[in-house]
């Protein structure tokens, strides 16, 4: 076994099949997404039978491609790591079967990992990244520690926004480990969700993140006035899960309704407004032209020519409402718990606008605003490799009766 901190990680969660190896849980060797887009576009959305076919066909390939890469062999590696949950049962297992096999074929432990822990790692893996390449061009210009070393002490607040979720966790660091508590979460659809449906009824490409960022800078956001209003304590008094496919959790009645998300209204509302205005007609016209284009448009000639004004001006307001709502609720959780530092990461933190907008605010209110890159936004391997880290050195290793969770839960 290789002293050199080597992780080579999997994760096939959902639609992407991904591998990476990442050293020490702070340098990227290799990391190698296969994406499925192409096979669910033409559904509007992920179809679960088909995720694990795909993942089936290209999980060893993938996971030869990182070997390649990294210029590794299993016998390099310390550990490897698999996502455990949550996700889709059929996609997990592919993962998790073929990760089993190679832990024992290779004698190399396993470590599980939870997907919601592996979005909130790559902010750190990006973060640490940066440190190194600064200090590395510190150190060629002979200048002794310019970047001070910032250590991950203080406790963070993590909004984990993505196709499955919208969560806000309390990320508290100990000696190189972490632990979470849940602080708010959507009450029914995630942002991602919101993002992916009112898309496919525009008649936009798969997913719908893309197409909606790509668009919205073409329209008046001030078009088409979006509310969320606030959740009431009654719609959670019960203490019920909501009804999201996405990871179980402690009761929300125990949640402060300031942090609680909704996004099933504004799709409603898009839906609402889409058929009042007669803008209905122009989708399935729109949905062939974006299947032949799968790649979201980027001229204001290429937007004009797929989408009339009005649809545009819908499109900016939905993005602008979206955007708002979660900085007020990610600010709000942050200044009442006290957090200096907000994480913000999972698919929807590629967006510009959360970008830019949550990065101005933060600026004016003296806390942080840590973005991974977009490429580690969406689903990849790296984080999870970066995650396992910590639980690799506290010797946390997988059971042998290791299966997919479904419903996997964060913290408490
Ligand atoms: O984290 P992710 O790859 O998978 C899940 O764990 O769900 O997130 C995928 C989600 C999709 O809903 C997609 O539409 C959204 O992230 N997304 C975006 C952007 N890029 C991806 N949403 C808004 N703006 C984007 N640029
Ligand atoms: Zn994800």
């Amino acid at each position: 076994m290789s002293t050199r901190g080597l992780i080579l990680a999997i994760e096939s969660s959902c639609d992407e099949t991904a591998a990476a190896i990442v050293e020490r849980g702070s340098r990227t060797l290799a990391s190698v997404v296969a994406s499925q887009i192409p096979t669910h576009a033409r559904y509007g959305g992920v179809v679960p039978e088909l995720a694990s076919r795909e993942h089936l066909r290209a999980i060893v390939p993938v996971v030869r491609a990182a070997l390649d890469e990294a210029g590794v062999g299993f016998s390099d590696l310390d550990a490897l790591a698999v996502t455990s949950g949550p996700g889709l049962a059929g996609a997990l297992l592919v993962g998790i079967s073929y990760a089993k096999a190679l832990s024992f074929a290779h004698n190399i432990p396993l470590v599980a990992v939870n997907h919601l822990e592996g979005h909130i790692h790559a902010v750190l893996l990006h973060e640490r990244e940066s440190r190194l390449s600064t200090d590395l061009a510190s150190a060629a210009k002979e200048e002794k520690n310019s970047a001070p070393e910032e250590e991950e002490e203080e406790s963070a607040l993590a909004l984990v926004v993505s196709g499955g979720h919208t969560h806000l966790y309390l990320a508290k660091p100990a000696h190189g480990s972490w632990s979470y508590s849940l602080v708010g979460r959507t009450l029914d659809d995630a942002a991602g969700e919101a993002y992916d449906k009112v898309a496919k009824l525009l008649g936009l490409g798969y997913p719908g993140g893309p197409w909606i960022d790509a668009l919205s800078c073409y329209g008046n956001p001030k078009a088409v006035p979006f509310a969320f209003s606030q959740i009431k304590h009654k719609v959670h008094l019960g203490g019920e899960p909501p009804r999201t496919k996405a990871a179980k959790t402690a009761p929300i009645a125990a949640l402060d309704p300031h942090f609680l998300f909704s996004f099933s209204g504004i799709k409603t509302a898009v839906l609402r407004y889409v058929e009042q205005n007669g803008l209905r007609e122009g989708a399935e016209a729109r949905l062939v032209e974006t299947l032949a284009h799968p790649k979201p448009v980027q001229t204001r000639e290429a937007a004009l020519a797929l989408c009339p004004q009005p649809v545009l001006d819908l499109i900016a307001s939905f993005q602008r409402a979206v955007v708002g709502d979660l900085m007020k609720k990610t600010f709000a959780a942050a200044e009442a718990l006290g957090a200096k530092r907000v994480l913000v990461t999972g698919g929807v933190s590629a967006n510009r606008e959360l970008r830019e907008r949550l990065t101005r605010e933060a600026e004016r209110r003296g806390i942080r605003a840590m973005f991974p890159t977009t490429a580690l936004s969406t689903d990849n391997a790296a984080m999870i490799a970066t995650a396992a880290w910590p639980r690799f050195l506290a010797g946390e290793f997988a059971p042998e009766d290791l299966s997919a969770d479904p419903t996997l839960a964060l913290g408490r």
